[in-house]
Protein backbone atom coordinates (compact mmCIF):
# COMPACT_ATOMS: atom_id res chain seq x y z
CA UNK A 1 0.00 0.00 0.00
CA UNK A 2 1.45 3.45 -1.01
CA UNK A 3 2.21 5.84 1.89
CA UNK A 4 -0.15 9.00 0.80
CA UNK A 5 1.23 12.60 -0.07
CA UNK A 6 -1.00 15.10 2.52
CA UNK A 7 -0.58 18.43 0.48
CA UNK A 8 -3.69 19.33 2.42
CA UNK A 9 -1.58 18.97 5.65
CA UNK A 10 1.71 19.96 4.27
CA UNK A 11 -0.16 23.07 2.96
CA UNK A 12 -1.90 23.84 6.40
CA UNK A 13 1.79 23.50 8.29
CA UNK A 14 2.94 25.38 5.85
CA UNK A 15 0.48 28.75 6.01
CA UNK A 16 0.45 28.19 9.62
CA UNK A 17 4.39 28.67 9.80
CA UNK A 18 3.46 32.02 7.10
CA UNK A 19 1.11 33.49 9.49
CA UNK A 20 3.49 33.19 12.24
CA UNK A 21 6.25 35.41 10.26
CA UNK A 22 3.71 38.21 9.23
CA UNK A 23 2.10 38.74 12.71
CA UNK A 24 5.48 38.85 13.75
CA UNK A 25 6.74 41.06 11.03
CA UNK A 26 3.51 43.39 11.72
CA UNK A 27 4.22 43.47 15.38
CA UNK A 28 7.96 44.85 14.34
CA UNK A 29 5.92 47.70 12.13
CA UNK A 30 6.23 46.09 8.89
CA UNK A 31 3.24 45.98 6.51
CA UNK A 32 1.10 43.39 5.57
CA UNK A 33 1.86 41.30 2.25
CA UNK A 34 -0.09 42.68 -0.16
CA UNK A 35 -1.32 40.22 -3.15
CA UNK A 36 -3.48 41.16 -6.71
CA UNK A 37 -5.17 39.09 -8.78
CA UNK A 38 -6.79 40.12 -11.66
CA UNK A 39 -9.89 37.89 -13.43
CA UNK A 40 -10.68 38.52 -16.40
CA UNK A 41 -14.46 36.58 -17.58
CA UNK A 42 -16.22 34.86 -15.58
CA UNK A 43 -14.62 31.39 -16.34
CA UNK A 44 -16.30 29.10 -13.43
CA UNK A 45 -12.64 27.73 -12.64
CA UNK A 46 -11.06 30.70 -12.61
CA UNK A 47 -13.49 32.44 -10.37
CA UNK A 48 -13.33 29.40 -7.82
CA UNK A 49 -8.99 29.70 -7.76
CA UNK A 50 -9.21 33.36 -7.79
CA UNK A 51 -11.24 32.91 -4.17
CA UNK A 52 -9.14 30.10 -2.84
CA UNK A 53 -6.43 32.22 -3.34
CA UNK A 54 -7.97 35.31 -1.73
CA UNK A 55 -9.27 33.55 1.09
CA UNK A 56 -5.76 31.33 1.30
CA UNK A 57 -4.53 35.15 1.63
CA UNK A 58 -7.03 36.37 4.43
CA UNK A 59 -5.81 32.96 6.41
CA UNK A 60 -2.34 34.34 6.53
CA UNK A 61 -3.01 37.79 7.44
CA UNK A 62 -2.14 38.70 3.80
CA UNK A 63 -4.04 41.87 1.55
CA UNK A 64 -5.36 40.96 -1.48
CA UNK A 65 -7.27 42.98 -3.66
CA UNK A 66 -9.24 41.54 -6.74
CA UNK A 67 -9.98 43.12 -9.72
CA UNK A 68 -12.29 42.01 -12.00
CA UNK A 69 -13.12 42.31 -15.39
CA UNK A 70 -15.32 42.10 -18.34
CA UNK A 71 -14.95 39.49 -20.57
CA UNK A 72 -14.97 41.74 -23.34
CA UNK A 73 -11.93 44.17 -21.89
CA UNK A 74 -9.47 44.51 -24.49
CA UNK A 75 -5.77 43.99 -23.82
CA UNK A 76 -4.71 47.52 -23.78
CA UNK A 77 -7.04 48.10 -21.03
CA UNK A 78 -5.65 44.66 -19.00
CA UNK A 79 -2.01 45.95 -20.02
CA UNK A 80 -3.42 49.53 -18.26
CA UNK A 81 -4.50 48.02 -14.97
CA UNK A 82 -1.11 46.06 -15.01
CA UNK A 83 0.63 48.68 -15.41
CA UNK A 84 -1.15 50.78 -12.78
CA UNK A 85 -0.56 47.43 -10.19
CA UNK A 86 3.04 47.26 -10.87
CA UNK A 87 3.51 51.31 -10.06
CA UNK A 88 1.79 50.69 -6.26
CA UNK A 89 4.23 50.39 -4.32
CA UNK A 90 1.68 48.65 -1.58
CA UNK A 91 1.06 45.48 -3.79
CA UNK A 92 3.81 43.12 -3.48
CA UNK A 93 2.60 39.96 -6.08
CA UNK A 94 0.78 40.20 -9.00
CA UNK A 95 -1.35 37.42 -10.74
CA UNK A 96 -3.31 37.75 -13.83
CA UNK A 97 -5.67 34.59 -13.71
CA UNK A 98 -5.12 32.49 -17.21
CA UNK A 99 -6.77 31.32 -19.17
CA UNK A 100 -7.64 34.81 -21.12
CA UNK A 101 -10.02 35.33 -23.44
CA UNK A 102 -8.85 34.41 -26.90
CA UNK A 103 -8.58 38.07 -28.02
CA UNK A 104 -5.98 39.02 -25.40
CA UNK A 105 -2.65 37.40 -25.77
CA UNK A 106 -1.08 35.99 -22.40
CA UNK A 107 2.48 36.01 -23.09
CA UNK A 108 2.24 39.80 -24.25
CA UNK A 109 0.09 40.85 -20.53
CA UNK A 110 2.87 38.52 -18.43
CA UNK A 111 5.46 40.17 -20.60
CA UNK A 112 4.16 43.83 -19.03
CA UNK A 113 3.77 42.41 -15.29
CA UNK A 114 6.70 43.89 -13.11
CA UNK A 115 8.84 40.75 -12.90
CA UNK A 116 9.80 41.30 -9.34
CA UNK A 117 6.29 41.37 -8.32
CA UNK A 118 5.54 38.07 -10.98
CA UNK A 119 4.75 35.94 -7.76
CA UNK A 120 3.22 33.42 -10.40
CA UNK A 121 6.79 32.66 -11.80
CA UNK A 122 5.59 33.01 -15.54
CA UNK A 123 7.71 36.15 -16.32
CA UNK A 124 10.34 35.40 -19.14
CA UNK A 125 13.00 36.95 -16.81
CA UNK A 126 11.84 34.61 -14.02
CA UNK A 127 11.73 31.70 -16.13
CA UNK A 128 14.87 31.81 -17.33
CA UNK A 129 16.38 32.57 -13.73
CA UNK A 130 14.78 29.42 -13.05
CA UNK A 131 16.42 27.40 -15.77
CA UNK A 132 19.60 28.69 -14.76
CA UNK A 133 19.32 27.92 -11.42
CA UNK A 134 19.25 31.93 -10.49
CA UNK A 135 17.25 33.06 -7.80
CA UNK A 136 13.49 34.19 -8.57
CA UNK A 137 9.97 33.49 -8.42
CA UNK A 138 9.29 29.52 -9.32
CA UNK A 139 5.88 28.75 -10.57
CA UNK A 140 3.46 28.08 -7.44
CA UNK A 141 2.76 24.21 -8.57
CA UNK A 142 6.27 23.00 -10.12
CA UNK A 143 7.42 24.51 -6.30
CA UNK A 144 4.72 23.27 -4.58
CA UNK A 145 5.69 19.62 -5.91
CA UNK A 146 9.19 20.24 -4.71
CA UNK A 147 7.87 20.92 -1.43
CA UNK A 148 6.36 17.69 -0.86
CA UNK A 149 8.96 15.63 -2.31
CA UNK A 150 10.92 17.35 0.24
CA UNK A 151 8.51 16.89 2.86
CA UNK A 152 8.48 13.35 2.63
CA UNK A 153 12.06 12.36 1.81
CA UNK A 154 11.43 11.29 -1.34
CA UNK A 155 15.06 10.72 -3.32
CA UNK A 156 15.62 11.76 -6.49
CA UNK A 157 18.63 11.25 -6.98
CA UNK A 158 19.63 9.36 -10.23
CA UNK A 159 15.94 8.26 -10.81
CA UNK A 160 14.02 8.21 -13.72
CA UNK A 161 11.52 10.83 -13.94
CA UNK A 162 8.83 10.78 -16.61
CA UNK A 163 6.99 14.19 -16.99
CA UNK A 164 3.03 13.50 -18.94
CA UNK A 165 2.65 17.21 -20.23
CA UNK A 166 4.66 20.18 -21.62
CA UNK A 167 2.43 23.26 -20.19
CA UNK A 168 4.35 26.16 -19.15
CA UNK A 169 2.79 25.99 -16.26
CA UNK A 170 3.61 22.62 -15.15
CA UNK A 171 5.15 20.57 -17.54
CA UNK A 172 8.17 22.27 -18.75
CA UNK A 173 9.36 23.99 -15.41
CA UNK A 174 8.71 20.69 -13.95
CA UNK A 175 11.17 18.74 -16.21
CA UNK A 176 13.77 21.79 -15.68
CA UNK A 177 13.77 21.75 -12.22
CA UNK A 178 13.93 18.18 -12.13
CA UNK A 179 16.93 17.58 -14.46
CA UNK A 180 19.05 20.15 -12.24
CA UNK A 181 21.73 19.37 -10.43
CA UNK A 182 21.35 18.96 -6.60
CA UNK A 183 18.66 17.52 -3.99
CA UNK A 184 15.20 17.28 -5.00
CA UNK A 185 16.38 16.69 -8.56
CA UNK A 186 19.50 15.06 -10.42
CA UNK A 187 16.85 12.87 -12.63
CA UNK A 188 17.05 11.71 -15.70
CA UNK A 189 14.00 13.16 -17.33
CA UNK A 190 11.78 12.30 -20.12
CA UNK A 191 8.73 14.13 -21.15
CA UNK A 192 5.40 12.95 -22.50
CA UNK A 193 3.13 14.52 -24.57
CA UNK A 194 -0.03 13.90 -26.65
CA UNK A 195 2.24 12.74 -29.76
CA UNK A 196 4.44 10.26 -27.60
CA UNK A 197 4.49 7.28 -29.43
CA UNK A 198 3.49 3.71 -26.38
CA UNK A 199 3.60 6.41 -23.14
CA UNK A 200 3.30 3.02 -21.30
CA UNK A 201 6.79 2.09 -22.29
CA UNK A 202 8.21 5.19 -20.96
CA UNK A 203 6.41 5.47 -17.23
CA UNK A 204 6.70 1.71 -17.15
CA UNK A 205 10.42 2.56 -16.55
CA UNK A 206 9.71 5.19 -14.52
CA UNK A 207 10.55 5.97 -10.82
CA UNK A 208 8.80 9.56 -10.49
CA UNK A 209 6.10 9.55 -12.33
CA UNK A 210 4.59 13.46 -12.61
CA UNK A 211 1.26 13.78 -14.62
CA UNK A 212 -0.08 17.45 -15.60
CA UNK A 213 -1.55 16.64 -18.97
CA UNK A 214 -5.44 16.90 -17.97
CA UNK A 215 -7.00 13.92 -19.35
CA UNK A 216 -8.99 12.50 -16.29
CA UNK A 217 -7.42 8.92 -14.76
CA UNK A 218 -5.02 8.50 -17.98
CA UNK A 219 -2.93 6.60 -15.83
CA UNK A 220 -3.51 3.32 -15.29
CA UNK A 221 -1.81 0.34 -12.82
CA UNK A 222 -0.64 -1.87 -15.86
CA UNK A 223 1.45 1.54 -17.06
CA UNK A 224 3.77 1.66 -13.91
CA UNK A 225 6.01 -0.63 -11.88
CA UNK A 226 6.01 -1.31 -8.57
CA UNK A 227 6.92 1.02 -6.01
CA UNK A 228 7.12 4.34 -8.39
CA UNK A 229 6.34 7.27 -6.80
CA UNK A 230 3.10 9.25 -8.31
CA UNK A 231 2.40 13.23 -8.35
CA UNK A 232 -0.95 13.57 -9.90
CA UNK A 233 -1.36 17.37 -11.21
CA UNK A 234 -4.32 16.90 -12.61
CA UNK A 235 -7.66 18.76 -11.77
CA UNK A 236 -10.87 17.92 -14.36
CA UNK A 237 -14.13 18.44 -13.13
CA UNK A 238 -16.55 15.49 -14.21
CA UNK A 239 -20.33 16.29 -14.07
CA UNK A 240 -21.83 14.00 -11.11
CA UNK A 241 -25.67 14.41 -10.19
CA UNK A 242 -24.88 12.90 -6.97
CA UNK A 243 -22.76 15.73 -5.77
CA UNK A 244 -24.00 18.89 -3.86
CA UNK A 245 -21.91 20.89 -6.52
CA UNK A 246 -23.01 19.01 -9.68
CA UNK A 247 -19.17 18.24 -10.24
CA UNK A 248 -16.68 15.49 -8.53
CA UNK A 249 -12.99 16.35 -9.28
CA UNK A 250 -10.57 13.84 -11.15
CA UNK A 251 -6.89 13.98 -11.28
CA UNK A 252 -4.98 12.49 -14.17
CA UNK A 253 -4.12 9.50 -12.04
CA UNK A 254 -6.51 6.30 -11.77
CA UNK A 255 -6.35 5.67 -8.25
CA UNK A 256 -7.49 2.76 -7.62
CA UNK A 257 -5.95 0.68 -10.11
CA UNK A 258 -1.90 2.78 -9.42
CA UNK A 259 -2.08 3.06 -5.80
CA UNK A 260 -2.06 -0.41 -4.67
CA UNK A 261 1.55 -0.34 -6.95
CA UNK A 262 2.66 2.47 -5.79
CA UNK A 263 5.33 3.81 -3.20
CA UNK A 264 4.10 7.54 -2.62
CA UNK A 265 1.03 8.97 -4.28
CA UNK A 266 -0.65 11.86 -3.98
CA UNK A 267 -4.29 12.31 -4.07
CA UNK A 268 -7.06 14.45 -6.25
CA UNK A 269 -8.41 16.61 -4.18
CA UNK A 270 -5.88 16.91 -1.03
CA UNK A 271 -2.06 16.35 -3.15
CA UNK A 272 -0.93 19.70 -5.01
CA UNK A 273 -3.74 21.72 -5.45
CA UNK A 274 -3.31 23.09 -1.46
CA UNK A 275 0.69 23.10 -2.33
CA UNK A 276 -0.28 25.30 -5.69
CA UNK A 277 -1.93 28.53 -3.78
CA UNK A 278 0.48 27.91 -0.67
CA UNK A 279 3.61 28.35 -2.62
CA UNK A 280 2.02 31.46 -4.08
CA UNK A 281 1.72 32.62 -0.66
CA UNK A 282 5.36 32.13 -0.36
CA UNK A 283 6.16 33.83 -3.35
CA UNK A 284 4.32 36.90 -2.10
CA UNK A 285 5.62 36.90 1.15
CA UNK A 286 9.26 36.33 -0.45
CA UNK A 287 8.28 39.31 -2.64
CA UNK A 288 7.11 41.55 0.63
CA UNK A 289 10.88 40.69 2.19
CA UNK A 290 12.46 41.33 -0.56
CA UNK A 291 11.63 44.57 -0.81
CA UNK A 292 12.13 45.90 2.12
CA UNK A 293 15.35 44.51 2.84
CA UNK A 294 16.46 45.96 -1.08
CA UNK A 295 13.68 49.42 -1.30
CA UNK A 296 13.09 50.78 2.24
N1 LIG B 1 -4.41 29.10 -14.28
C1 LIG B 1 -4.18 27.83 -13.90
N2 LIG B 1 -3.15 27.78 -13.01
C2 LIG B 1 -2.75 29.07 -12.83
C3 LIG B 1 -1.75 29.67 -12.02
O1 LIG B 1 -0.98 29.01 -11.29
N3 LIG B 1 -1.65 31.02 -12.11
C4 LIG B 1 -2.46 31.76 -12.92
N4 LIG B 1 -2.25 33.08 -12.95
N5 LIG B 1 -3.39 31.22 -13.69
C5 LIG B 1 -3.54 29.89 -13.63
Amino acid sequence: MAILIDGKLTAAQIKERIKATVEQSVANGGKRPHLAAVLVGNDGASVTYVASKEKACADVGFDSTVIKLKEETSQDELLAVVKRLNENHDIDGIIVQLPLPKHINEQVVIKNIDYHKDVDGFHLANVGKMVLNMPGFLPATPFGILTLLKQYNIETRGKNCVILGRSNIVGRPMANLMSQKGILADCTVTMCNSKTKDIAYFTRNADIIIAAIGVPEFLKGDMVKQGVVVIDVGITRLPDSTKPKGYRIVGDVDFASVEPKASYISPVPGGVGPMTIVSLLENTLKSAQGKKLTWV
